[in-house]
């Protein structure tokens, strides 16, 4: 069961970038919470993960994981997921199941354009406001989801 964890722009410094709001952890600490999550069941889960900051690139990335017939996509679009008609127009097409992850509670936060997400009418689900947990339990509900649909 084959995973892609995928980050988009300003993302590649986590734990750097604005600790008050995206914490202090970064990406690395992903695989173990996977494991204390989901115990024995993790280790049938590959985890692949990528960054850009590059709008293009993401969508070049999706669809190599439509090429690779990767099973999932947890992706964190940033600042893209609230103008990227682009985006949304290849996950609307690749066929691959996603959940939309969100470090913080976008919907909490002060600017209106954070509450709009162009991606969100193409993903099972988002998980936002948890942090990089968000990442882990991205990862649960995927792997339940895809028992429940039989995927
Ligand atoms: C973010 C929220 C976005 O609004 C923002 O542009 C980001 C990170 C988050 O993880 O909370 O870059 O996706």
């Amino acid at each position: 069961y084959r995973l892609l964890i995928m980050n988009g722009p300003n993302l590649g410094a986590l734990g750097e970038r604005q600790p008050e709001i995206y914490g202090t952890t970064g990406m690395d600490t992903v695989p173990a919470l996977v494991k204390s999550l989901l115990g024995p069941a993790a280790s049938d889960i590959e985890l692949t993960f990528f960054q850009s900051n590059h709008e293009g690139a993401l969508i070049d990335r999706l669809e190599q994981a439509r090429r690779d017939g990767v099973d999932g996509v947890i992706l964190n679009a940033g600042a893209f997921t609230h103008t990227s008609l682009a985006l949304a127009d290849c996950l609307a097409w690749i066929g691959i199941p996603c959940v939309e992850v969100h470090l913080s509670n976008v919907m909490a936060r002060q600017e209106p354009m954070r509450h709009k997400s162009l991606i969100g009418r193409h993903v099972i689900g988002i998980i936002a406001g948890f942090g990089i947990m968000g990442y882990a339990l991205a990862v649960q509900a995927m792997v339940q989801h895809s028992r429940k649909s039989g995927d």
